[in-house]
């Protein structure tokens, strides 16, 4: 691998700034994912065991930065998922309130080998997200190694993610290289046939993904929203469905230049409305009702979807392929992923999938820890999709060479 990992360096006694992400939902001061946070485990009990004093770096949520303390707004503060992160690490965890500077020097100095601190949100500091290398330097002053274990924030070219690489000796954790092999083994080097599952409403939020995917696998299945546009791209009137007009050209393109075979439904549930559940009924994709909206596909797409699955050696996925959040909306979501789940563990299919929504839908469907692999990511999954390099994992090779 082109990067190095905590192989590649010794860590007993030494101060490791480890670099994560615990920007993760919370409603009433509670966690209500702690997927992030847990799988940090493997490098904190590594670490751990090397006696290193663990100095964790995060952002929290997008807060205003402000050289202010004074003016740092409390809702974004770190402390709020302090509980959450000791229950989860199982061992106490000292707070500092500031990112760089004296007091959190003495703060890591005082502490014992084998402590974890928890640094304040660095997006407090004006330096993070400007990516100012005083700032950089100010962090890698504190430690002797730098570990980045936060795949998820690898797409932000930010001062605790790329340019403070410059001033430690830099490796990726064991939850940063987990993701790197799983999304290496799902579309750099995959085993094919790869087929690709894409939902989502929008054509416009996720044209360089497709356009990526439909030159790299050979099975494009397209659902959600955009396959509305899709449709009607192709002469197909959608009725009152969500589409994108001014994308109707970039559709047909797509559907010209693809490499993979692309899968539209051939058949569709519709209503009046989302909330017309109970209402809705299935229809042939070409013969939409003109007062009705697409919010699913339909059944006998989701059998033709699984026998392309069925062939597949890697499945690759992101975004649910109807209004998942409204019933009956979920069914082909749901089932897919279900037999998504059963191909994985009975013919050892590569399953991979990734994205905020994709990730709920999955749970729903009660296959979440069934898939080969579920990224963490939202952002970074998805540039990594469009075959962006990630400012985050470059800095890393970088670093490696
Ligand atoms: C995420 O939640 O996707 C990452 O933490 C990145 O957050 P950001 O989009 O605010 O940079």
């Amino acid at each position: 691998m082109p990067y190095q990992t905590l192989n590649n360096i010794d860590c007993v006694h030494k101060v490791v700034l480890l670099r994560v992400d615990l920007n993760v939902p919370i409603t009433n001061n509670k966690v209500t994912d702690t997927t992030r946070i847990e799988r940090l485990l493997p490098t904190i009990r590594e670490l751990l065991k090397a006696q290193a004093k663990i100095v964790i770096l995060s952002h929290f949520g997008r807060p205003k930065p402000n050289n202010d303390p004074a003016l740092w707004d409390k809702a974004h503060s770190l402390k709020n998922i302090l509980s959450s992160v000791e229950s989860i690490f199982q061992v106490p965890v000292i707070f500092v309130d500031k990112c760089v500077g004296e007091d959190v020097q003495n703060a890591i100095s005082a502490a014992n080998w084998g402590s974890v601190i928890l640094l304040e949100n660095l997006r407090y500091y004006p330096g993070e997200e400007a990516n100012d290398p005083e700032f950089a330097e100010q962090l890698a002053k504190l430690g002797d190694i730098y570990v980045n274990d936060a795949f998820s924030c690898s797409h932000r070219a930010h001062a605790s993610v790329t340019s403070i690489t410059q001033y430690l000796p830099s490796v990726a954790g064991r939850a940063m290289q987990g993701e790197l092999e799983h999304l290496d083994k799902a579309l750099t080097t995959p085993k094919h046939p790869v087929v690709a599952i894409v939902g989502g409403s929008k054509i416009s939020t996720k044209l360089d993904l497709l356009l990526n995917l439909s030159h790299k696998v050979d099975t494009l299945v397209i659902g959600g929203g955009m396959a509305n546009t899709m449709l009607a791209a192709q002469g197909i009137d959608v009725g009152q469905s969500l589409f994108e007009p001014n994308l109707l050209d970039t559709a047909r393109r797509i559907l010209t230049e693809s490499k993979a075979e692309i899968i539209l439904p051939d058949d569709v549930v519709v209503a009046a409305d989302l909330n017309d559940g109970t209402n809705s009924y299935m229809v042939a994709a070409n013969a939409i009702p003109g007062d009705q909206k697409v919010f699913d596909i339909g059944p006998l797409t989701v059998e033709k979807i699984k026998s392309y699955l069925d062939r597949a050696s890697t499945i690759v996925w992101n975004g649910p392929v109807g209004a998942y959040e409204y019933a009956p909306f979920d069914q082909a979501t749901t089932k897919i992923a279900q037999h998504v789940a059963v191909l994985t563990s009975t013919r050892g299919v590569i399953s991979v999938a990734g994205g905020g929504e994709t990730v709920e839908s999955l749970g729903k469907a009660g296959v979440t820890d069934k898939f080969s692999y579920v990224s963490t990511a939202g952002g970074a999954f998805l540039e990594w999709l469009e075959g962006k390099t990630l400012p985050g994992v470059a800095a890393l090779e970088k670093a490696g060479e």
